[in-house]
């Protein structure tokens, strides 16, 4: 903006002294010439008056020297009006007071004419009014002289506010240049920087989820092991014992026995109920016969809890897939069914296990409402990022789309043929290794 007004300064200046120098010196140089070609004529005319004497002698000349006079007089006012500032008045006021001696003169000169003095009148016009011609024409042409030198000097200036506008525009560039290549190569190295940042940031946000969820996969596998495990078998214990004690010698009709049955009752009800929980926090199905298998069982389970009309289809040939994979897949599965449940209102889902010689992908789809499109203060479920991160622990992609009123579709597809797409990661640290073979 600085240098804009500086520039637009310049230009202004510039033009000022265009109108009011040049353009005013160009205009009065004019009427210069104009007095010039006037007092030349009249020379011609003095030297014919003296030279080449007329029939009717010198007062015939009257009339043409008073033309010129006219014509003389207007173009010396109209030149004075426009007089360039650098004209000094003394020399002006010579001119003005020059030119009236030498009518003076000339109205002499016709006086002693008209008298019938010839010879006088001559006299005078050569000695007198001849010079004063020359001496008249002279000062004008020291004006046109000045006007030029002013022209010049004007010129002179123009080129140097063109010159110094000119390098200033070349500075101005080469600045800008500087400054735009700095700032360039600063955000390339700031950027540079914070991609860095965001990329180790990334990575470590991505281990830490790894390993929060083969934690917490760990836990689950673990509580539901010793569920099953340890107080199945107590639970069951008790429930033998009971069954043995209400054999052994109670009478049929006693209200001790009717107790211990009840008792029986209550382990049993508590026995099958922590079974299933054992089974939902990790269905061990899946680690006896496989993925597809406990997928089918989840599904039966689901279709049972909710009432949704579910199916669990296979297409190619099924391959055993058990540990993380298997887990994780699972879980995708189990959370995209929920959410099926949750928030489409659907009366039916549909599962489809495709298996192909190098991927299995497992599709759920549920005919609900379709997921809202996203809000701006909208917090996004721990749901969906799980089942994010779950896909990227294994190296599988997850597709989710949804149609308004139509349904929603989670797919996640995982390469079978790499040996181990996640090397368990319960058992070792590995885990890392497998975030940064992904990176
Ligand atoms: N099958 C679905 N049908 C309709 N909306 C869904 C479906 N699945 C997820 N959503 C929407 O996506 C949001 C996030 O889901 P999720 O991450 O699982 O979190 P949560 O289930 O805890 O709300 C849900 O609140 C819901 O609005
Ligand atoms: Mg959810």
């Amino acid at each position: 903006m600085g240098f804009s007004w500086y520039a637009l300064y310049q230009l202004s200046g510039l033009r000022k002294l265009q109108t009011q120098t040049i353009d005013l010196n160009r205009h009065d140089s004019l009427l210069l010439l104009r007095v010039q070609n006037d007092l030349n004529a009249v020379g011609l005319k003095l030297r014919d008056m003296t030279e080449l004497p007329r029939r009717a002698g010198i007062a015939a000349y009257r009339a043409d020297f008073n033309s010129l006079r006219d014509d003389l007089e207007e173009a010396i006012q109209a030149e004075a009006k426009l007089a360039p500032v650098a004209r000094r008045a003394k020399q002006q006021a010579e001119l003005v007071s020059a030119l009236k001696q030498f009518w003076q003169l000339t109205d002499e000169v016709f006086e002693e004419a008209k008298a019938g003095n010839e010879r006088t009148a001559r006299n005078l016009a050569l000695t007198q009014l001849s010079p004063q011609q020359s001496a008249l024409a002279a000062q004008v042409s020291s004006l046109l002289e000045r006007n030029n030198e002013a022209e010049e000097r004007a010129d002179v200036k123009v080129a140097s506010i063109y010159e110094g506008v000119e390098g200033d525009i070349y500075a101005f560039l080469t600045a800008t240049m500087i400054a735009i290549a700095a700032t360039s190569l600063y955000l390339i190295y700031s950027n540079r920087q914070m991609f860095e940042q965001i990329q180790s940031l990334s990575k470590q946000r991505r281990v830490l989820a790894a390993r929060l969820i083969t934690v917490q996969e760990e836990v689950l596998r673990s509580v539901s092991r010793e569920l099953h495990d340890e107080f199945g078998q107590i639970l069951t214990a008790v429930g033998a014992m009971l069954a043995r004690a209400e054999r052994k010698g109670i009478p049929a009709d006693s209200p001790l026995r009717t107790e211990l049955s009840e008792v029986r009752e209550i382990t049993h009800n508590t026995l099958e109920k922590m079974r299933s929980l054992s089974q939902m926090l990790h269905p061990a199905v899946i680690d006896d016969y496989g993925l597809a298998k406990g997928i089918e069982w989840y599904v039966e389970v689901f279709q049972r809890q909710t009432g949704i009309h579910t199916t669990a289809t296979v297409i190619g040939e099924p391959v055993r897939i058990t540990g993380q994979p298997a887990i994780h897949t699972f879980r995708i599965v189990q959370e995209a069914l929920t959410n099926a449940a949750k928030h489409s209102g659907t009366a039916m889902a549909q599962v489809e296990m495709t298996f192909t010689a190098d991927t299995l992908t497992v599709s759920v789809a549920d005919f609900g409402r379709g997921m809202p499109h996203a809000r701006k203060n909208a917090k996004p479920g721990l749901g969906l990022i799980a089942m994010r991160e779950r896909a990227e622990l294994l190296c599988a992609k997850l597709q989710i789309t949804s149609i308004p009123n139509a349904g929603t579709k989670v797919t996640v597809t995982l390469p079978l043929r790499q040996e181990d797409p996640m090397p368990d990661a319960l058992e070792d640290n590995s885990f890392q290794e497998v975030v940064s073979q992904k990176t």
